[in-house]
């Protein structure tokens, strides 16, 4: 994918990665689509983007309420656009035992990782296969590859996103859409944070794990070159990504220590 002068819909452009991979495309002349529900971070965004010489519109919306989702794809296609790609990083992330979580608060993350990011595709998909293709990429972690105490919903709303994508993919390469998943390891970003706790309020607090990770401007630089290529599969990160294969040709190293790991 040539980025120059396309139209790139971006989720989760408010803060973290989204942020830096808008920022790091806006060097590219394209036309970006911003989201978030902070509209004055968005601005802030938006405002950043044009310097770099792209234009952007801020278009936000809530991932986790339906009638938010609808009313945003249909602002996008009030203006006619023809939407190039459109990349997913909108997420929260959990920190709460499976013991001690309400189903309420497993639905909430559910709502905003699965279900208002297939809702958004659903709008896009259609309008991409009219105009003969596009890139979808949306955004996994390496625990949408395995489980982790302390994020039973989250991994399992990350590990629904790989199912449905590569259906998504497998129905559509006909249509010339290509699908990229993209699997962040520790990125130092707000998202643990922002990560929702047992109570449904969020855990105010930078985890001592995501504060060594990988900053969120090398990381998107790492995906942007991987999405020019249409890579499937995206891993980034730091050692953490050893994980992937030890839980893939070591499952019962992966067992043992997955059960001992501190999980903040
Ligand atoms: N950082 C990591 O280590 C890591 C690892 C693996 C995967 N990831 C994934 O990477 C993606 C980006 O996360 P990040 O690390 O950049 O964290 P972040 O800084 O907390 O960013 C999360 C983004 O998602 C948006 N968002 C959250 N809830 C939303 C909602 N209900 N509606 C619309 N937008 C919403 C936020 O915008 P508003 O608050 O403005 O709505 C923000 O722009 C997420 O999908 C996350 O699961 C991150």
């Amino acid at each position: 994918m040539i980025f120059s002068h396309k139209t790139i819909w971006i989720t989760g452009a408010t803060s973290g990665i989204g942020k830096a991979v808008a920022l790091e495309l806006s060097n590219q002349k394209v036309n970006l689509i911003l989201s978030g529900r902070n509209e004055e971070a968005l601005q802030k965004v938006v405002s950043l983007c044009e310097k770099n010489g792209s234009s952007a519109l801020s278009v936000p919306f809530d991932l986790g309420d339906e009638k938010s989702v609808d009313e945003a794809a249909r602002r996008v296609f009030s203006k006619q656009l023809k939407i190039d790609a459109l990349y997913h990083f909108g997420g929260i992330s959990q920190r709460s035992f499976v013991s001690e979580t309400p189903v309420a608060v497993d639905r909430k993350i559910f709502e905003v990782n699965y279900f208002g990011t297939i809702a958004l595709t659903k709008y896009v998909l259609p309008h991409m296969i009219k105009n003969g293709g596009g890139q979808i990429a949306v955004t996994s972690s390496i625990v949408g590859k395995f489980g982790f105490p302390y994020r039973s919903s989250y991994s399992a709303s990350k590990q629904a996103l790989h199912g449905f994508f590569e259906s998504l993919r497998a129905e559509n390469t006909k249509h010339n859409i290509v699908v990229s998943v993209i699997i962040p390891g520790r990125i130092k970003t707000n998202i643990s944070v922002n990560a929702v706790n047992k109570d449904g309020k969020t855990h105010e607090k930078m985890d001592a794990g995501q504060d060594t990770g990988m900053s969120a401007e090398k990381c998107a630089a790492v995906i942007c070159k991987k999405l020019k290529k249409e890579k499937k599969e995206i891993l980034v990160g730091g050692k953490e990504l050893i994980m992937v294969h030890i839980r893939r040709f070591l499952p019962r190293l992966y067992y043992y220590m997955a059960s001992r790991v501190n999980p903040l």
